[in-house]
């Protein structure tokens, strides 16, 4: 109960900040570079044209090797050998960003009735409920007709997910069902592919909306190969309750809330009458 009422008072991860770093939708995740980075405990991403032939992840020297001052190829290969023989070897262990289901949002925090607009990951989606299908939708947060943010519209009486610009209706599918402007006799443009919209997987697990980071068709039925982290105290009503669910928007990265709430002593003055915490000592 007190690791949840500092969680509530002091922070939350930056999934969802509006100030994460956006990595480029129009280079999609195969340009992500990832290295783990075990002996110094950091995490190094770098994005690479070269990650595409090489499969996602290129292998980044050391921070001792990266900042040497070699100036040929064979000065440099002998500081990488220096360095690195007397170290303990770096982590082979890759891990790709993309490849994984992230929280939206707690379901208790999302409204039926109207769409929700998240940044998360550095991606714009919108999160809607597609009562035709009884299910949460997750939609890239783009109309394709003027790129309008899909979040800043309404769900229409017929539960589609109407664009706020003009008036473009989509179903559950991404797909464009009506087009105001078209002449009813006209061509059914609104079939063409060129109308639909990006549609992430998404899946509600322990009470919280779940995505995974692509709209690439290969991805559509990821859930039947790998599902969101599970975690079952999240749905034993022992030990948690709805209302210590919570969101918030914080532009800071992860790493910083953990080095917080791995801090208690911080709590009786930080958060001093904000939240019920032991009195400070005094002398
Ligand atoms: S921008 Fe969405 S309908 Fe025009």
């Amino acid at each position: 109960m007190e690791a949840m009422q500092m969680l509530k008072a002091s922070s939350f991860p930056s999934f969802y900040s509006s100030y994460a770093k956006p990595f480029s939708k129009s280079k999609p995740p195969s340009n992500l570079c990832v290295q783990t980075n075990e002996l110094k405990k950091t995490c190094i991403l770098t994005c690479s044209k070269s990650c595409k032939k090489e499969g996602r992840f290129l292998n980044l020297p050391s921070a001792a090797s990266t900042f040497s001052t070699a100036t040929t190829e064979a000065d440099q290969e002998t500081i990488f050998t220096t360095k690195t023989d007397n170290e303990p070897k770096v982590s082979e262990e890759k891990f790709d960003w993309y490849d994984q289901w992230y929280p939206i949002m707690p379901l208790c925090d999302l409204d039926k009735r109207r769409p929700h607009g998240k940044k998360v990951m550095g991606i714009d989606v919108v999160a809607w409920w597609d009562k035709n299908d009884e299910q949460w939708k997750v939609f890239d947060d783009r109309c394709p007709h003027r790129l309008a943010p899909l979040s800043e519209g309404r769900i229409d009486p017929s539960g589609r997910l109407q664009c706020v610009y003009h008036g473009w209706c989509f179903g559950g599918a991404g797909d464009c069902k009506f087009i105001p402007q078209a002449p009813g006799d006209g061509p059914q443009v609104h079939t063409s592919k060129k109308a639909c919209v990006g549609v992430y997987p998404s899946y509600v697990q322990n009470g919280i909306l779940w995505f995974w980071p692509s709209t690439d068709a290969q991805y559509k039925h990821i859930i039947l190969e790998k599902k969101p982290p599970y975690v079952p105290e999240l749905d034993d009503p022992s030990y948690t309750r709805p209302e210590e669910f919570l969101t918030r928007d914080l532009p800071y990265g992860y790493e910083v809330l953990i080095e917080n709430l791995m801090d208690p002593s911080h709590a009786p003055y930080a958060h001093y009458t904000i939240m019920k915490v032991w009195e400070p000592p005094t002398r």
